[in-house]
Order: structure tokens, then C-alpha cells, then sequence
């Protein structure tokens, strides 16, 4: 049968590591852990995409997207404090559902973070160019450098984004060697984007070339665009996700956190409540002092973001201030009403910040390719660990390979709209996984339990789903695709190979660490 390998918990948790025993982080610590990987592209770069989409009605899509991750957020902690072990939503799922489910999630967990990761290296690109080449230097790169080709959604006269496929490689080779992010230095970096932010606010509201009147029509696109459209409010909602991808690395440190019941939520729902609140003043400082209309085309509908036809519109002298064509909106905004010293300043945050997303991004995917790789659902190869370096080297190398790619060809929009229909695939079957081992395994120790199960769990797999089926007709159409090419990988490589389906269960605690073989009587598939 398909769904009878399921991964037996008892077997996991034995031979995993008590990480409980390393409970450092209070609560304080974990909203500034989460702060750290989800504030970038979204926020820095995708404003502009949102508001094409939906106008002024930005706003409402920051507040619906944040909702479904807080809802989300909560299932997230409770597996992982059931779970504490490598592999995120690919072993709680691999524990509840089975092996084959499992495998779909692996599969589409490689949208989530190798795509998130070239996206916001294009994103970082946007900014590197704006600000540090053209505004600090002087340069302006050949458009044939600066974008990847009109054709996949770029800029006209564009080829490759070189930047982008840089800072993707320069990434992985930090990774490859070992490199790891201290909390330290995300302190420093979570500052200095929350300072940007800060300042962006300030300046905005207060300054006074804020008008109400730019925030009429509030929702030029209505609240539904129409379906595949990728438009309106929840259209805009949809992509904007992306802003908030990244808290469940926050969920996975439930293991090391001190009295997780109380200092879990606050970590998870603080660091994103503070994301959703700071973005919706972002978004409307800026819509208020330069505007946000939607470039309008024929029969009063919004040309879709990253289209060729939009790239021409934004080109056109009549539409070259406007926040819609901006690849680095927010310091855009600020040179627009006069305050070009702090905009660049705020170029600068994101250049030095946005590449740290990219690492958590890289190394989050690399973890997961190891993970599938050890339970011989993909190439033994894979997990090859460097006698020096100690890390995963293969793995990194070939995932900084696909990031790379996908960062020099394509176009942020678009990447981040199909990094989204992975993450929610994922975060809807981590609330199925919730809800399975709630009752399949009712009494075992969670150390933090979401509130109101019935309620939470099922608002997250609806509100994934919601939001999905907003997304634009390309990016909805990418999961099946991509499941589908995944279905012959499982059934033509992995299935046959399986650690489970041949009777061991193997537990990945530490890259590098000891492996720890359990058989299990009697063999599963
Ligand atoms: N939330 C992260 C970003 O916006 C992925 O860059």
C-alpha cells in the first residue's frame, strides 16, 4: 500500500537527541531569531508587485497573508516540539502521514526555500544595482546584466541578473565552508533592518507629501481579482506571503526554548504580529506619500506584475516614478520625497541584510536534501559530509547551483510566487500533521499545545488553500507540475531505496554527528 509507510515516532524520538537538554532561548530571543529570517524581499521589493496587484488595498493584503501565518505558526510549534529533529515539514510529516505524502512535501519544500532563495537574491540584486552601483558608483550595469531575459518576465533588453547569481554562489560557498549565522550577528542585522524600517515610517507618515487622497480607490482591483488572476487584495495577499515565509524556522527551535508553552507562542506570534503591523505602516507610508495605484490596461485591469507588457508601460517617461516599476521600492520611495541620503542608507540595510535571508534559505534546503537523502529516498551521494569543512558540501554545492540559476534567469515576482505555492503545500500538511498525531497519538509529550486544535488547525488548512488558489495561474499550476515530476522520482529512484520500506529508521540529529541505525520489526512496505 502507498500510505503505509509511516516513520514509527517511538523509533525517532529514542535515538534522536534530547535537544531539550539545551533549553537557552527565551522568548525575546526567539521573536529576534524570527524577525531575522522573515523580514527581506518581501517587504523591501515585493511592496511594489503587491500594489500593482492591488492598489492602496496593499494594506488589507499584508493583515489577511500575516493571519494565515500566524494560524499556521501555531501548528508549526506543536509538531516541532513533538518532533524535535532535522527535516522540518518533511519528518513531522514522514511521522504522521507516511513515507509518500512525505516525499511531496520534500519535494515541494524545495520551492519553499531554494526558490525563496533566488528570489530574494533578485531582490538583493534590485538594491545592489539602485543603490551601491549606480547612486554610491556611478555604474549603471547594461540592462543585459542587470535582469534576466523579457521573455521569463525580466526587463526589456535583458539576458542575465548577474548580481543575483553572485551573491547566490558567494552564499553557498560560505556555506560550504562552514559558515553559520551567530546570533549575534542576526542581533546586529535584525537591527539594522528594523532601524531601516523605522526610519521609513517615520519619514513617510510625517512628511508632507502624505496625502489620504492617494489611498482612494482603496481597492482599485476589488478584494478578488477572479481566479488565476493573481489580482485584487487577496491576489496581492497571495504573493506578499512571501514576506512571511520563514517564522517556521523559529517553530524548529521550540526544542531549544525554555518554557516553550508560554515563550514558543510569544517568539512565533510576536515575531510575526510585529512583521504584520510593521508592514502595513511601510506599505502605507508609502502609498500615501508617492502612491500605489495599479498601472491600468485594457477594460480597467491591472497588468500583471513581472508582465512584458507592464515592463513596457514602467518604461515609459510617464510612469517612471511610479512605486509599481520600482525594483527597490522602499528607498525609491524615500528619494522620491526628498530624503535621497536616507533612502540610500536604507539601500544599504538591505544590501547587507537581505543576504542573511539568503543564507537561512540555502541552509534550511541543503538540511532537507540531507535529511531525504539519508533516508535513501534520494542519492546516499548527497549527504557526503566535507572531512574538513564538516558540512554537507555536495548538497550545498548542487542547491546553490539551482539557486543560482533560478536568481540569474527569472524574475522576482515570479519566483516568489511559486516559492509560495511550495510553502503553503507545506504548511497545509504540517496542520494535517497536527491534527493526525492528535489523534493517533493523543498523550504524548508536546512541550508546547496549540490552543483550540479544532479551530486552529482546520483555519490554516483552509486559509492555505485560500490562499493558493489566489495565486496567479502560473504559480498555481507549478505544484501540480512539480508534484508530478516528483511522483516519478519517488517511484522510479526512491521508493525501491527507502531506509523505511527496507526496515531501518535512521534519525538525523547533527550534520557530521553519529548515524543511528534502528531496525524495526516488522518492515514497513
Ligand atoms: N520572508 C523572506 C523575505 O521576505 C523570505 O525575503
Amino acid at each position: 500500500m502507498i500510505f503505509d509507510r509511516v516513520k514509527p515516532l517511538d523509533a525517532i524520538l529514542a535515538t534522536a537527541e534530547k535537544k531539550a537538554l539545551h533549553r537557552t532561548l527565551g522568548g525575546f530571543q526567539l521573536m529576534l531569531f524570527g524577525i531575522g529570517c522573515i523580514i527581506g524581499t518581501g517587504i523591501f521589493v515585493l511592496t511594489a508587485a503587491g500594489a500593482q496587484k492591488a492598489g492602496p488595498g496593499l494594506m488589507l493584503a499584508f493583515a489577511i497573508a500575516g493571519a494565515v501565518c500566524i494560524v499556521a505558526a501555531l501548528c508549526y510549534a506543536e509538531v516541532a516540539s513533538m518532533i524535535p529533529v532535522a527535516g522540518s515539514a518533511y519528518t513531522y510529516s514522514y511521522a504522521s502521514v507516511g513515507e509518500f505524502l512525505a516525499w511531496t512535501v520534500g519535494w515541494a519544500l524545495i520551492l519553499e526555500y531554494a526558490v525563496a532563495a533566488s528570489a530574494v537574491s533578485v531582490g538583493w540584486s534590485g538594491y545592489f544595482s539602485g543603490t551601491i552601483l549606480n547612486e554610491f558608483l556611478g555604474i549603471t550595469l547594461p540592462p543585459w546584466l542587470a535582469a534576466g531575459p523579457l521573455a521569463l518576465g525580466g526587463a526589456p533588453g535583458g539576458f542575465i541578473n548577474l548580481p543575483a547569481l553572485v551573491i547566490a554562489m558567494l552564499v553557498t560557498w560560505l556555506l560550504m565552508i562552514g559558515t553559520s549565522e551567530s546570533a549575534k550577528v542576526n542581533a546586529v542585522l535584525v537591527l539594522i533592518k528594523v532601524t531601516a524600517l523605522t526610519a521609513f515610517i517615520v519619514l513617510t507618515l510625517t512628511s508632507a507629501d502624505f496625502d489620504m487622497a492617494r489611498f482612494n480607490p482603496f481597492l482599485p482591483a476589488g478584494v478578488f481579482g477572479g481566479f488565476g488572476s493573481g489580482l485584487g487584495a487577496v491576489g496581492a495577499a497571495a504573493t506578499i506571503f512571501f514576506a512571511y515565509v520563514g517564522f517556521d524556522a523559529v517553530s524548529t527551535a521550540a526544542e531549544e526554548t525554555k518554557n516553550p508553552q508560554r515563550n514558543v507562542p510569544i517568539g512565533l506570534i510576536g515575531s510575526l504580529l510585529f512583521c504584520t503591523v510593521f508592514y502595513i505602516l511601510v506599505a502605507a507610508g508609502a502609498i500615501g506619500t508617492i502612491g500605489g495605484q495599479p498601472i491600468m490596461g485594457p477594460g480597467g485591469i491591472p497588468f500583471p506584475a513581472g508582465s512584458e507588457e507592464l515592463a513596457r508601460q514602467c518604461a515609459l517617461p510617464a510612469y517612471s516614478g511610479a512605486l509599481v516599476c520600482s525594483d527597490e521600492a522602499l528607498a525609491h520611495v524615500l528619494r522620491q520625497i526628498g530624503f535621497s541620503g536616507i533612502g540610500n542608507m536604507l539601500g544599504i540595510a538591505a544590501f547587507l541584510a537581505l543576504p542573511s535571508v539568503i543564507l537561512v534559505l540555502i541552509f534550511a534546503q541543503t538540511r532537507i536534501f540531507f535529511v531525504m537523502s539519508r533516508d535513501g529516498l534520494l542519492p546516499e551521494r548527497l549527504s557526503r559530509v566535507h572531512p574538513k569543512w564538516k558540512t554537507p558540501h555536495v548538497v550545498t554545492m548542487i542547491t546553490g547551483l539551482i539557486v543560482a540559476l533560478g536568481a540569474a534567469f527569472m524574475p522576482v515576482g515570479l519566483l516568489a510566487d511559486y516559492a509560495n505555492a511550495g510553502t503553503l503545500y507545506a504548511f497545509f500538511m504540517v496542520a494535517v500533521a497536527a491534527m493526525v498525531l492528535r489523534v493517533k497519538d493523543p498523550h504524548r509529550h508536546r512541550s508546547f499545545r496549540m490552543p483550540m486544535v479544532w479551530v486552529v488547525a482546520p483555519l490554516t488548512v483552509a486559509g492555505c488553500l485560500f490562499l493558493y488558489l489566489n495565486l496567479p495561474l502560473i504559480a498555481i499550476l507549478v505544484l501540480p507540475v512539480w508534484g508530478a515530476i516528483g511522483l516519478v522520482v519517488y517511484f522510479g529512484y526512491s521508493r525501491s531505496r527507502s531506509q523505511l520500506g527496507r526496515g531501518v529508521v535512521e534519525v538525523v540529529d547533527e550534520i557530521g554527528g553519529e548515524e543511528k541505525m534502528v531496525p524495526i520489526d516488522p518492515p514497513t512496505g
